[in-house]
């Protein structure tokens, strides 16, 4: 397979570890090894006893058992873990399509979301959120796109870059839509569990749907992206197997210290979330009044989960630049995501969030 460079990989490769501020980073704050051990007693000395041979290919079972307390109709074998969330994209795309199916992806996206059917010869068909609609979908849209040659459907809900949540009446009519059509469902919910208001989290779509894969991942809700573990629940054991045969040849299993600690964070998942969300919560009150007083240069539309949201700016090349050479600033253009750079994406899952948002401020006084 060969493969276009990864636009926001290669951005990030450039600048994260060298911008003194970043405003642009999708996952939220993170953990220490020793705070995460802190959590439950006697996991110190669980972690430390912990054999470090090849483990289960489909993941620990007490990991997967822990997975299962995520969702309301999937058990424990209905589930394959892998190292990220990108891994298990890579195993999806690659063990289900084939040259010549169609497959219609959300967008603005993740890039491997679109780009890796399109190395795998599919045709794809981007599934617009739209700006105008609060980046809302069109199931009509949807509907039209669809092609006798069409195998899947892929969403972000919780949306990256854009924030996006569907309200639960569209996501129904999503899974019938699929389901009339014989269509599968692949369904990146890395940022499940981030809902401002959390009656507003939609079910797992692997739970609406027998024909669904859901996509989780420690990294964005959780923060704990360092471990690398993330997985994937679906009902249907034939899209797992696919997988899993694929997985074979990239990582056969997963780490085994890494699934320990993401079994202990899933199991204190209220702690380790909610401290997030507490976060969130905090720094899109600071947004808020940002984007106010800017209100002639920047605007948002207010995301109602996620720590990411797509801001609207005239110049984001000149934005971008500016920013980086005169506050250290980093923010994400849109072009990283198959967008113009009349947008960028922002992230607000870090403690240190206001700090750089200062700069921001900074930059655009001087700018008057
Ligand atoms: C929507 C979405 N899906 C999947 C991934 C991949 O997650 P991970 O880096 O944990 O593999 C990301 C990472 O940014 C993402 O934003």
């Amino acid at each position: 397979m060969r493969i276009p460079e990864f636009k926001l990989e290669r951005f990030f490769a450039e600048h994260e570890f060298t911008a003194p501020y970043l405003l642009c980073a999708s996952d939220c704050e993170a953990m220490s090894i020793d705070d995460l051990l802190a959590l439950e007693p006697g996991a110190r000395r669980g972690f430390d006893a912990l054999w470090l041979g090849y483990t289960e290919s489909p993941g620990h079972p007490a990991l997967r058992a822990a997975v299962v307390g995520l969702h309301e109709a999937i058990g424990a074998d209905d589930m394959l873990v892998h190292s990220g969330a990108e891994e298990a994209i890579f195993t999806f795309m690659n063990g289900l399509l084939n040259p010549g199916d169609h497959v219609i992806v959300h967008t603005p996206c993740y890039q491997s979301l679109m780009e890796i059917p399109a190395a795998i010869g599919c045709s794809v068909s981007p599934w617009r959120s739209r700006e105008d609609f609060a980046w809302g979908l069109s199931l009509d849209e949807l509907e039209r796109l669809i092609e006798p040659a069409t195998r899947a459907v892929v969403v972000n809900l919780p949306h990256n870059p854009t924030g996006y949540l569907a309200p639960r009446a569209l996501f129904d009519r999503l899974i019938e839509i699929c389901r009339a059509r014989g269509l599968i469902l692949f369904s990146d919910e890395v940022y499940r569990g981030l809902e401002y208001d959390p009656a507003d989290r939609l079910p797992a779509a692997a739970d609406a749907y027998g024909n669904a894969v859901s996509l989780g991942v420690m990294s964005k809700s959780f923060g704990l992206a360092g471990l690398r573990i993330g997985w994937v629940a679906s009902r249907n054991r034939e899209i797992l197997a696919a997988m899993a045969r694929y997985k074979d040849y990239t990582t056969i299993c997963n780490s085994a210290p890494s699934e320990y600690l993401a079994t202990l964070a899933i199991n204190h998942r209220d702690t380790v979330v909610g401290r997030n969300l507490e976060i969130i919560s905090g720094n899109i009150e600071r947004l808020d009044n940002f984007f106010e007083r800017f209100s002639g240069v920047v605007s948002w539309v207010r995301p109602k989960a996620g720590a990411v949201a797509f801001p609207r700016v005239r110049d984001g090349g000149a934005l971008f630049n500016g920013l980086l050479e005169k506050k250290g600033l980093l923010i994400a253009p849109g072009s990283n995501f198959g967008h113009g750079d009349t947008h960028f994406r922002i992230g607000f899952g870090r403690n240190n969030m206001a700090e750089a948002l200062g700069k921001f401020a900074e930059y655009l006084e001087e700018l008057n």
